[in-house]
């Protein structure tokens, strides 16, 4: 009982948790996608105390001051949960290391033998560092202020775990899928169970909304991106559920274009982050108004900004209007984007223009 007054009092207090619940807000909230990272100089100064960046995720403290930059400096509607997809294989006995300024490396599963080095569940106590830093951001955010936490959808995260590193259409992880559907079935089920496991233990540590991030749901044809994203995601979210009846989820599912409404109705999902490709005038007509929508401004309208970054930002303003919307990008801030246009992106939104 005490525990759900304080979820209704947080309720109350937090306009992004108001439109994950369906009310309609303007100025709607706003958050970023890689709000924490390498276009703050405050990030790079203590991303540099620390060699390497899957030991920067594991150390509570400077991952919790990452996860705070962005909100002492700009005073975004929710906080993200500084860590990275990838600590998910690694806690599954993977062998995880990320390269300076060359993306992720991971031993490749490329067999049976490879699939059965994993561990069967997920090593919690080697993510005990990530719940720490749940419990160290929740205790310094402002009230206003709500904090989300995530993983990576199985398809995004085994594509990692199969090519070994990023590719630039994961093609080493849809030819494994058509050559072994079973071993990439089992990585997948594999992946599932973990990530329930993983979202359920962060909203045990204090997060209030989870997103699931699906950068490549949109390389895949029909028939696996059923398989592969859809009912993955699907089992994803009843899981969580059975654990914690009221999570509340946002899909983002990048690049699916029109799959998009099947992707929400089928999975559940109470939000859909919508990517920049998406006329946020279709959206709005498309989904009813118990769906939260989010985004979906260009990244790269926020590295130019001036009169195109404006125009952007009113004409997603004006679609959005009257319903539940939560301002975004349609995909990660890049690394040279300029503050001031972050800034001058908070004032337009906030001014409602
Ligand atoms: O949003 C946030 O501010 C929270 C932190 C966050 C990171 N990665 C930090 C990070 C989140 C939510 C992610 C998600 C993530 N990680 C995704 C899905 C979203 C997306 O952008 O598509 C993916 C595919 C990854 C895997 C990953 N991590 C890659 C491919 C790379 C290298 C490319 C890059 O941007 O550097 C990373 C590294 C990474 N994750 C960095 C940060 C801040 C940069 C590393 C550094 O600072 O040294």
């Amino acid at each position: 009982m005490e525990g759900r007054a304080h979820l209704q009092a947080d309720l109350r207090a937090k306009p992004f948790l108001r439109v994950l619940e369906g009310e309609t807000q303007n100025p709607p909230p706003i958050w970023l996608m890689r709000q924490a990272g390498r276009y703050l100089p405050e990030y790079r100064e203590i991303r540099a105390k620390v060699p390497s960046f899957l030991e920067f995720c594991y150390a509570p403290a400077l991952a919790a001051e990452a996860t705070l930059q962005p909100i002492r400096r700009f005073g975004f509607d929710a906080a993200i949960l500084f860590s990275d997809i990838l600590v998910v294989p690694d806690a599954l006995g993977q062998k995880v290391s990320f390269e300076t300024n060359a993306g992720p490396r991971l031993e490749p599963i490329l067999s049976d033998q490879d699939f059965a080095k994993l561990n069967d569940a997920l090593d919690l106590a080697r993510l005990s560092p990530v719940f720490e830093t749940i419990e160290r951001v929740k205790a310094s955010l402002p009230a206003e202020t709500a904090l989300i936490g995530f993983c990576g959808a199985p398809w995004t995260v085994a594509s990692y775990m199969i090519a070994g590193r990023g590719t630039p259409d994961q093609a080493p992880a849809r030819l494994f899928a058509y050559r072994q559907p079973d071993l990439f079935q089992r990585v997948i089920d594999r992946l599932v169970a973990a990530s329930i496991d993983y979202l359920a233990r962060q909203i045990d540590a204090g997060v209030e909304a989870v997103q699931i991030f699906d950068s490549w749901a949109g390389v895949l044809p029909a028939a696996e991106f059923e398989r592969w994203c859809l009912a993955p995601v699907q089992a994803i979210v009843a899981g969580l559920r059975l654990k914690h009846e009221n999570a509340r989820v946002i899909g983002f599912p990048k690049g699916i274009g029109p799959r998009l409404e099947g992707y929400a109705s089928r999975t559940g999902v109470n939000a859909l982050g919508l990517d920049s490709s998406i006329d946020p005038v279709w959206a709005a007509r498309s989904f009813g108004k118990t769906l939260v929508l989010q985004g979906n401004l260009d990244p790269l309208a926020l590295v130019a900004g001036g009169a195109a970054l404006d125009e952007a930002v009113k004409s997603i303003l004006r679609a959005f209007r009257d319903r539940p919307h939560i301002f975004n990008l349609g995909h990660g801030i890049l690394p040279e984007t300029p503050i001031r246009n972050v800034e001058r992106l908070l004032d337009l939104v906030r001014r409602g223009s």
